[in-house]
């Protein structure tokens, strides 16, 4: 062990210098403009792999971005691990608001900037490092590992639900882990046990076939916009509360033990409303800010559009409406049966003078494990070990939703071990990681290891 952590001092600087080569390449999985760069990331990882030891190392076709696996089994009787994680990341707009370019990684102090350096490749890198420091000063692992990395997070995942089911054997493990999630604050390692699922959907109004004068047509036709948002104003009631029909029907309430656990986290709503520049926090009335954002449904609508947006004024009433709205749901909730309970009310809303499409995008459950899983437990003993800190348990509000996909048909509990920090501006601009919790993240990947080991 002692000198697998002096490999780790000893390649300390090229670790971040590999760690910047990844960051430079954009894999972003919405932009068909940068197909070619995917494949470019996933040749690069399966290099990478192959370079550090894992075997039967695969770029695999999904009929989207492909996933990219590898293996190292060589450890008989010990469980095994299925590490996985996305080398996608999202688009970079707004680029303006970026301080440095966002695939030029730069260090300022003990952050790097870039695209996907907290989401997800700078906590992927964290696992593939701690896998070669094992296996280049001990030979071997004291657990079985799997590798599953995809190209598709981003954009819903949307092929790998199929992939896992036709891999099924060859993904078979005990854990899951992912890291992909933030800590809660610097300095404290968390695990999340709970994350929130999401059902997103477009709603479309036509009211009639073209945009029409206002003076001409107006007190006799309906406007779709205002229709639209007379039929949004009713999701939500002035306390928080969802209205759609049946929407709280599956919510699990959380435990008496998680309401501990969660009001000893330090959370000062001053802070965080300050952190983003908001005047005051809103939520729903009757629980805690944490269980609000971490185990509570939420109703957004993410954009709205239509009519007349530019310069002055124009007096039409436009032909159509939209709107793209998202759910986010906790465990328990099915996002299928939650965007068909919106759909029909959605409908029952609709006035006589308007038509109306609802189309589901995407979606997926949510998910919480058990806190006393023995693998969970390994977990928080090597974080422990890494930061000299006790472990916070986390749920998060975001959503990964293959993670349920993966408790159901592995059958085996997911870790989340997460290395991002709260300011990590993920899917934002000036997006960061912290190269304190990447070397740290190694460090305790390895006593990870071992204690899965000794499981
Ligand atoms: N890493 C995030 C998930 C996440 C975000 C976990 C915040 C914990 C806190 C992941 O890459 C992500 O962005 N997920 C999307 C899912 C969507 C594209 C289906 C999300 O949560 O919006
Ligand atoms: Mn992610
Ligand atoms: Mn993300």
């Amino acid at each position: 062990m002692s000198k697998t952590l002096d490999f780790l001092n000893e390649n300390h600087d090229r670790f971040e210098q590999e760690l910047v080569d990844i960051l430079k390449i954009p894999s972003i999985s919405s932009n068909p403009d940068n197909n070619d760069d995917m494949l470019v990331m996933a040749e690069l990882l399966k290099v990478e792999m192959s370079k550090i030891g894992m075997k039967n190392v695969q770029v695999i076709e999904t009929g989207g971005h492909p996933v990219v696996y590898s293996e190292w089994l060589d450890a008989p009787g010990k469980p095994t691990l299925l590490i996985y994680g996305h080398y996608d990341v999202q688009p970079v707009d707004p680029v303006d608001l970026w301080d440095s370019p966002p695939f030029e990684p730069v260090v300022k102090g003990d952050k790097i900037f870039a695209r996907g350096s907290a989401d997800d490749k700078g906590q992927i890198f964290i696992h593939l490092k701690a896998i070669e420091a094992c296996l280049a000063t001990q030979g071997e692992l004291p657990v079985n590992v799997k590798l599953i990395f995809e190209g598709e997070e981003e954009v819903g995942s949307i092929h790998l639900e199929e992939f896992i089911k036709d891999h099924e054997d060859m993904l078979n493990a005990d854990y899951v882990v992912i890291s992909d999630t933030p800590m809660f604050r610097e300095g404290y390692p968390g695990i999340t046990y709970g994350l929130r699922g999401l059902a997103y959907l477009q709603v479309n109004l036509r009211g009639t076939n073209t945009d029409l004068h206002s003076g001409s047509f107006g007190g006799l036709v309906k406007n779709p916009i205002n229709a639209l948002v007379e039929i949004l104003a009713q999701m939500k009631d002035d306390v928080g509360r969802i209205l759609i029909p049946g929407f709280y029907d599956d919510v699990l309430p959380i435990t008496d033990n998680e309401h501990n656990k969660l009001s000893k986290l330090p959370f000062s709503p001053k802070e965080f409303a300050d952190s983003i520049g908001a005047p005051a926090l809103f939520g729903e009335t009757g629980f805690e800010d944490l269980e609000r954002l971490w185990a509570r449904p939420t109703f957004d609508i993410n954009g709205i559009w239509g009519g007349f947006q530019g310069e002055g004024a124009k007096t039409v009433i436009p032909a159509e409406a939209h709107a793209k709205v998202s759910m986010r749901l906790v465990a328990n909730q099915n996002p299928e049966d939650i965007a068909q309970k919106f759909k029909s009310y959605v409908e029952s809303l609709i006035p006589d003078s308007m038509e109306a499409e609802i189309d589901a995008m995407h979606g997926g459950f949510g998910y919480v494990t058990d806190l006393d899983n023995p693998g969970l437990q390994a977990g928080v003993r090597a974080l422990k070990k890494a930061f000299g800190k006790e472990v916070d348990f986390l749920r998060e509000g975001g959503s990964i939703p293959i993670v349920k996909v993966f408790a159901d048909i592995i059958k085996a509990p997911v870790l989340l071990m997460g290395y991002g920090l709260p300011d990590q501006n993920a899917h934002a601009p000036n997006e960061n990681f912290s190269l304190t919790n990447f070397h740290k993240g190694i460090e305790s990947i390895i006593y990870f290891f071992d204690e899965v080991g000794q499981l």
